[in-house]
């Protein structure tokens, strides 16, 4: 069997498509603009590249971009403050600190002095135990991202086996909740799970999100199965030069697979998509207003 590839960066067009006619609803029906604000602290290169797409895509889609840059041996009080003035501010619906923070800033008091209604990144502990508890919250965007591409691809995804190798509180532990919310049985394995590659071949969908380079191999694959790969990892090519590879062996598990995304132009793409979505969502919750259809968990 040769796998379907699903295509995360049409699919994230599509969902950026989505959200542009719903900020347009919004200016024109209700003269209100959705802003999101992001914060970076310090000068991480990658972090710096996020930061930068993140702006032009909030942009293109016509909401309002609030970018503040902020020194890297800001205090925390500063950063404190900024946040509070963000919480504050009616024209800004969604607040993003980039992760990582420098060390000397502590990240969970940080994320937890978020407003939850404005923390699209869905982070704050509030937003962890209402998603836990299967209630409306914020969700992380990148287990929102696989969540769509699943459910786009297998209408429902009702009592299939999930495993989820990786048990980040970004990726690993809300993509196993919103699994568990659409009716899959649900594993979460690691590096440390025994027996992993007997584990991950019982599933009908593995979302890989363990950060090594092509660790999973298409032998542990359940020919048919669905993979989503969440790993971005740079690699050394032989020849000089580096290339992005996911956290499964693309070639041998696209040989066994039913459908699986490709790195890069699969979960990528959906990531910054799934913030946009969830500014307007959190833009519409703020306002009193309904909420746009496909766009939230
Ligand atoms: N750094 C890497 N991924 C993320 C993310 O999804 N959100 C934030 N805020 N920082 C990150």
């Amino acid at each position: 069997m040769t796998a379907t590839v699903i295509d995360g960066k049409a699919f994230a067009a599509t969902v950026r498509g989505k959200v542009a006619e719903h900020v347009t609803r919004l200016k024109e029906v209700h003269g209100i603009t959705p802003g999101l604000a992001v914060v970076l602290v310090g000068e991480d290169p990658a972090s710096q590249v996020y930061v930068r797409s993140k702006g032009k895509m909030t942009v293109e889609v016509g909401m309002n971009s609030f970018e503040h840059k902020l020194e890297a041996n800001t205090s925390e009080q500063e950063l404190l403050n900024l946040i509070e003035k963000l919480n504050n501010d009616p024209a800004v619906h969604g607040i993003l600190v980039q992760l990582p923070l420098p060390d000397h800033l502590d990240s969970d008091l940080v994320i937890n002095s978020i407003d939850p209604a404005k923390d699209v990144d869905g982070f704050h502990i509030s937003n962890v135990g209402l998603l836990g508890t299967g209630q409306k919250s914020m969700v992380p965007c990148t287990p929102l991202g696989c969540l769509m591409m699943l459910r786009d691809h297998h209408g429902s995804l009702s009592g299939l086996n999930a495993v989820v190798v990786g048990r980040s509180n970004i990726v690993g532990k809300p993509m196993a909740q919103l699994l568990l919310g659409d009716s899959c049985t649900v594993t979460i394995a690691h590096s440390r799970t025994k027996d992993l590659p007997d584990v991950v071949r019982q599933a009908d969908i593995v979302v890989a999100a363990v950060g090594r380079p092509q660790m999973i191999p298409g032998d542990w694959i359940k020919p048919g199965a669905t993979v989503i790969d969440v790993g971005i990892n740079r690699i050394e090519k032989p020849e000089g030069g580096n290339r992005l590879v996911g956290d499964v062996e693309y070639d041998s598990c696209a040989a066994v697979a039913g459908a699986i995304t490709p790195v890069p132009g699969g979960v990528g793409p959906m990531t910054i998509a799934c913030l946009l979505a969830n500014t307007v969502t959190a833009c519409c919750r703020a306002n009193g207003l309904s909420e746009p259809e496909g766009l939230a968990a």
